[in-house]
């Protein structure tokens, strides 16, 4: 049998963003545009045939940076569910479910803590009291399924602030949600980032969600990142042509509800078919013939405020 040929594909090139110790930076894009596997190099969860390069920099209170790509998997397991949490969008599928949710809670207290089953049981009950469960202490003893999709949600996220971690990267967390219950997640997540100064990344595929909750906005198209910025950069003076037809197809309060909201026309392009150039360019308005020829770099348009797109930010 003749042995299939492999392809490796970039699906996520030329990424670099930093995050300040209690800073919340949303990272939105369309789907497939490399915000989960942005998240999980970070954690080291992709799976085993991905391959990251470049330095993740992550520093401890009190201590120098660690690199976490070279990193052991024991020092990176030490981090993991400590000082690095991470939350999901389907709870279900991170939740076991023949377990109590306090004994999964109490679980990760364990796995870093050298405490008793008592004492790690109780630290549970007090992290669901955080997340703001009513009578947690009975609610620890229920199953994932006895409780509704927003109360399993506050589960994983009391899982992931149960050690006071530094960092929580949330991905999509309130997607899966009903309106009503994703404000009210988007409210404790603020109120959890004030509380223990937590550090955030945020990702959503939605740029109205991520501006409720972000400092700073880094959008990515097509794998790498088009657009980074304070919120009031991105939302008031966007540089990217992406950006703004994402502006475009948010509604906001002026949407005349009677007007079909604009859309960008065209598509992502697949992986195995990223154009040579801006990745953009078959949807860009604003192209010229060098759009299709070279991978446009990331140029700083003005304080803290940059995007990977020199002709419409060019001086001339
Ligand atoms: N395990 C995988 N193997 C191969 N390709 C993957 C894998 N996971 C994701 N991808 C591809 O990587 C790209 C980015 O995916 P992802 O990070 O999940 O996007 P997002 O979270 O922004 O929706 C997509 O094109 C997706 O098909
Ligand atoms: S580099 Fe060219 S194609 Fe890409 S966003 Fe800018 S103008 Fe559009
Ligand atoms: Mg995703």
């Amino acid at each position: 049998m003749a042995a299939v040929p492999t392809q490796t594909l970039s699906a996520v090139r030329d990424l670099s963003f930093s995050l300040a110790p209690g800073e919340v930076l949303g990272l939105v894009g369309e789907s497939g545009s490399g915000k989960s596997i942005t998240s999980l190099a970070i954690m080291r969860l992709l799976p085993p045939q991905a391959r990251v390069s470049g330095e993740i920099l992550f520093t401890q209170n009190g201590a120098g940076p660690q690199n976490l790509p070279t990193l052991e998997d024991d020092g990176m397991r030490q981090l993991r569910g400590s000082r690095i949490a991470m939350i999901f969008q389907e709870p279900m599928t991170a939740l076991n479910p023949v377990m109590r949710v306090g004994n999964q809670i109490a679980e990760a207290v364990v796995a870093h803590n050298a405490v008793s089953k008592r004492d790690a049981w109780q630290r549970a009950v007090d992290a669901m009291n955080d997340v703001a469960i009513p009578d947690a202490a009975r609610r620890a003893r229920d199953y994932p399924h006895q409780l509704s999709g927003g109360m399993r949600q506050r589960i994983m996220i009391a899982m992931a602030i149960v050690n006071r971690p530094q960092l929580l990267i949330a991905d999509e967390p309130t997607t899966a949600l009903d309106v009503t219950i994703q404000a009210q997640i988007l409210d404790l997540l603020a109120e959890l980032h004030a509380k223990f100064g937590l550090a955030m990344l945020f990702i959503s595929h939605d740029l109205a969600v991520v501006s409720r909750v972000a400092d700073r906005v880094a959008v990515m198209y097509s794998g790498s990142l088009v657009e980074l910025g304070a919120k009031r950069d991105i939302f008031q003076a966007p540089a990217h042509p992406y950006t703004r037809g994402l502006l475009h197809a948010v509604p906001d309060l002026k949407t005349d509800r009677g007007r079909p909201l604009q859309t960008i026309e065209g598509t992502v392009p697949a992986l195995h078919a990223l154009p040579p150039g801006c990745s953009f360019e078959p949807r860009c308005e604003f192209r010229i013939p060098q759009c299709a020829r070279e991978f446009p770099p990331l140029v700083e348009v003005s304080a803290g405020h940059w995007a990977r797109c020199p002709v419409v930010n060019s001086p001339g």
